[in-house]
């Protein structure tokens, strides 16, 4: 059965990447959720997508140059009513200590080269012992590959916008045992043959009915949505197969 990931939390009707968006996926019933992790000025991993605070908080500026304390000040709700600050990773890290979810962190260091993120993303997933759980994922091919020296013991996904020759072999490579493409990016045929060689496709970020369907009739791993709601409405007509 494919598997569905909120793309920054149940973002198509929460703020995206707050720990609301986050409880309501899995309210909503998906497997897992998806976000995106930078480093504050003070190294504290935070989970917001952008590397300024501009688009998704009431505050302005990058967070390699804001404090921790400073970013915890600010709204990530702002456009809904009741605000909600930036979660660490550390909050969301406690929230999944009492469920059942997956959780794919994508690391945001391909503008700003975040010195050590890898290893006190890793320290932290050990810490709450959610190795099994966890997927780190990155369009920095070279942060997977240290992510993966640093713990083998870890699922890495490189993050792909454009189709690539043979992905399966490439994955094999750098020993990940996962690629996230962009949907439009593969055919069927090449995730198929992705998923026959031992390798999970997870597209992102599959918003439209139609590309549910493709994936869902494929049984692709996962896919990575906005909208968990209305993907698991759709995936049901496909549980009952064979
Ligand atoms: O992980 C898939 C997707 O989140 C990558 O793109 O820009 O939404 O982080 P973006
Ligand atoms: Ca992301």
């Amino acid at each position: 059965m494919t598997l569905i990931f909120a793309h920054r939390g149940y973002s198509a009707s929460y703020a995206e990447n707050t720990m609301g968006a986050f409880l309501e996926a899995e309210k909503a019933g998906a497997d897992g959720v998806e976000l995106d992790v930078q480093l504050t000025k003070d190294g504290e991993i935070v989970v917001i997508h952008d590397e300024k605070v501009d688009r998704t908080t009431s505050g302005t500026g990058f967070v390699k140059d804001l404090l921790f304390k400073e970013i915890r000040k600010l709204n990530a709700n702002v456009k809904g009513i009741k605000k909600e600050p930036v979660p660490s990773l550390i909050e969301v890290l406690e929230w999944m200590n009492t469920n059942k979810l997956r959780c794919n962190i994508e690391l945001k260091n391909g503008l700003v080269p975040y010195e050590g993120m890898e290893e006190k993303v890793i320290r932290l997933v050990r810490k709450y012992d959610l190795m099994d759980r966890i997927i780190i994922s990155s369009f920095n091919h070279y942060s997977i590959v240290d992510s993966y020296r640093m713990a083998p013991e870890i699922e890495t996904a490189p993050l792909f916008i454009e189709g690539i020759y043979m992905p399966w072999i490439y994955a094999q490579s750098i020993r990940a045992k996962g690629i996230h493409p962009k949907h439009s990016a593969m055919s069927d045929n090449i995730i198929i043959n992705t998923m026959d060689s031992g390798i999970a496709v997870r597209p992102y970020t599959v918003n439209k009915d139609m590309d549910m369907h493709r994936f869902f009739n494929i049984n692709c791993t996962a896919i990575i949505t906005d909208d968990p709601v209305k993907a698991v409405r759709i995936r049901k007509q496909y549980e009952k197969r064979p």
